[in-house]
């Protein structure tokens, strides 16, 4: 097991110092290549996603892509997602078979890998085909999400969630449908973009609008491992105008109402989730913030060769309401943020039926923020090549920035990982 440093959420509390060139610098981004990514575990996608055996998703992340398939006894396994006969892309985005055929020469896999179809066989040299089948990796389903990991023998998933499980288990994302996709790329690292997520001391830069609720200066903040949480009270209702941002009964209400309004039991959250914005961070690269019934993820992935591009999902799901089946997960849109906003593909969008308690004004506020968010972080990467910029300087506020960086620098250790890359926290 990977060793941590020691006591990091109490000396992130203090703030600290980041070289800018962990955002920009291309062997920074080669370490990350070589040495984070082959050893975490990654967010493929949703169990909903693929309901019935036959049904696979995949995920792309540098030279990995993986293929969840739902399978006969309806578990869930993952195989990377190459031919074995002379390495063709097996399949993309998602699809439906009962086995899977490769578009190059038509070999065939069973659900669980094994290849069952060659076609002309005997011109090929004499192999195995057990040995050929599809290349498995570690898969865990966990919260209705399914994890992958690339490793020969990785940390059990519960292990590497920890305590962060008990908060996933609180808002039941495995009741909930993903009624909203949106597949963004963006100008910036990966972590540019990450990181303006892990902090709401820009909101009164950058979001002047959330200022009337939200209260930046009240977070708290809770460490799990590698992973962490932020909560701010009173969240996005006043900022709409529904309350005072003193009328925390008013918060509670609003929320009760919206779940009533769906007929979905909170019962069993404290009040608290009623009524302020709670936001995650799973190590390394997907964040959620949630509210009582439904919650909105991202998902940053980098570019496959670039540093300063990147890619964002972006997943808005809500629990079902009673009475309603799931309607199905949304298709992924992309959005092509040179020719339009994140706001201007939601358009006319309204959350469907069975998503109702979530609500169009949750949807307006989150496409007005997020495109300031997303405009901000591409200027935010041109500061970052600027020689005339020292290290990065992070207060107690951004100390989750602090803490994910010194996780980070846990895994890039190692030869060729100089001082100057590293994370320094505040004396
Ligand atoms: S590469 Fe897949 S069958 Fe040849
Ligand atoms: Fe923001």
């Amino acid at each position: 097991m990977r060793t941590f440093p020691s006591a990091a959420s109490e000396r992130a509390a203090r703030g600290g110092f980041l070289p800018p060139r962990r955002f920009h610098a291309q062997e920074f981004f080669e370490l990350e290549k070589e040495r984070l990514w082959p050893n975490v575990w990654h967010l493929v996608g949703r169990a909903a996603e693929i309901p019935d055996p036959g049904d696979w998703v995949t995920y792309d992340l540098h030279d990995l892509s993986v293929v969840a398939i739902r399978q006969v006894d309806h578990s869930v396994r993952a195989f990377h997602n190459v031919c074995p006969h002379r390495g063709n892309r097996l399949v993309d985005g998602h699809g439906h078979g009962d086995r899977l055929t490769c578009g190059f020469h038509c070999w065939v896999f069973e659900l669980d890998g094994k290849l069952v179809g060659v076609p002309e066989q005997d011109g090929l040299p004499s192999f195995s085909r057990q040995d050929r089948g599809l290349r498995p990796l570690h898969a865990e389903v966990v919260s209705g999400f399914v994890f992958a990991h690339p490793g020969a023998s990785p940390e059990p998933i519960a292990s590497w969630l920890g305590d962060v499980t008990a908060e996933l288990d609180l808002y039941r994302f495995e009741d909930m449908a993903c009624f909203l996709r949106r597949r963004l790329e963006l100008s910036c690292n990966w972590k540019t973009c990450l990181d303006a997520f892990q902090e709401v001391y820009h909101v009164r830069g950058v979001h002047p609008q959330l200022v009337p609720g939200l209260r930046t200066t009240q977070s708290t903040f809770g460490f799990f491992g590698a992973h962490s949480m932020m909560m701010n009270p009173n969240g996005e209702e006043s900022a709409r105008g529904t309350g005072s941002e003193d009328d925390p009964d008013m918060h509670l209400a609003f929320r009760r109402s919206k779940a009533e309004r769906g007929s979905i039991d909170v019962s069993h959250l404290e009040e608290s989730r009623l009524t302020a914005n709670y936001q995650y961070h799973l190590f390394p690269n997907v964040t959620f913030n949630t509210h009582a019934t439904g919650c909105q993820l991202f998902r940053f992935l980098p570019h496959p060769s670039e540093p300063e591009r990147c890619t964002v999902d972006v997943w808005f799901l809500e629990r079902i309401c009673a009475g309603h089946s799931p309607t199905g997960e949304a298709e992924v849109v992309d959005v092509d943020l040179a020719r339009t906003t994140f706001g201007e593909s939601l358009d006319g969008f309204e959350p469907p039926e069975s998503a109702k308690s979530f609500g169009t004004d949750l949807v307006e506020i989150y496409a007005t923020a997020l495109d300031q968010d997303f405009t901000l972080v591409s200027n935010l990467q041109r500061g970052l090549r600027s020689p005339g910029l020292g290290d990065l300087v992070l207060s107690a506020q951004e100390r989750r920035i602090v803490h994910w960086h010194a996780m980070l620098d846990a895994f890039l250790e190692g030869p060729a990982f100089d001082d100057a890359w590293r994370l320094r926290f505040a004396e």
